[in-house]
């Protein structure tokens, strides 16, 4: 079963209630969360007022996505709320794996982000202890970018690792996602979608969203 996770990034916010509704409504799975500090990437998002203004409204689980220097002073807040995944990017810790027990001891799902320019080498060792790998489709900072072609190989050699180990961890893919790469990622192994400016963007989030699953 694919989930679909919109990137609220791509939503209206001077009518977030509005359009988050409407998109749950129309049957997302997650609302995906972007949380960028203008330092890790060149841009600036929300904090934790949004985000918990954005749990009030919300009636699915959060999946926060921390594109910021500092993720481990989010997890705490984030646990109180309706979260149920947290990715952040390994170069932003200094210990991997602790770093995700941190997540996974609040009982949240943890994930580890890697950008286009990350090799998959990189989680090697922690496979065994992710519950979900986000694999970046476009280099992180900004919604509306193009996917970038070499992800579906990545994530095909990835999915290979996760049948060779007998694992269970879910690849979630992140960027420049549409109805036109969603068959190829899905044969590659994806089994939650990320989309933000194809969702948003819709005239209709429910078709949207069906032409993703
Ligand atoms: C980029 C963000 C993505 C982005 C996706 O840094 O992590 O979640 O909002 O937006 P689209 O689907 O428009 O590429
Ligand atoms: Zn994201």
């Amino acid at each position: 079963m694919i989930k679909v996770s919109p990137s609220i990034l791509s939503a209206d916010f001077a009518n977030l209630e509005q359009d988050l509704t409407a998109v749950i409504k129309a049957g997302s799975d997650f609302l995906h969360i972007d949380v960028m500090d203008g330092h890790y990437v060149p841009n600036l998002t929300f904090g934790n007022p949004i985000i918990e203004r954005i749990n009030t409204i919300s009636t699915i689980p959060l999946d926060v996505h921390l594109m910021v220097t500092n993720p481990s002073d989010y997890y705490k807040f984030l646990a109180n709320l309706r979260v149920a995944m947290i990715s952040f990017h390994p170069a932003t810790v200094h210990h991997l794996h602790r770093e995700i027990y941190k997540i996974k001891e609040l009982g949240i799902k943890a994930g580890v982000a890697l950008n286009p320019g990350d090799s998959l080498t990189m989680i090697e060792e922690v496979l065994e202890d992710v519950d979900f790998v986000l694999i970046m489709s476009v280099n992180p900072g900004y919604g509306g970018q193009s996917f970038i072609e070499g992800t579906y190989q990545k994530i095909a050699r990835l999915d290979q690792l996760r049948e060779e180990r007998k694992l269970s961890f879910k690849i979630e893919v992140d960027g420049g996602v549409n109805g036109k790469n969603a068959p190829k990622l899905i044969q590659a192994g994806v089994n939650i979608f990320v989309a933000g400016s194809y969702i948003f963007k819709a005239d209709d989030y429910a078709s949207a969203i069906n032409s993703l699953k």
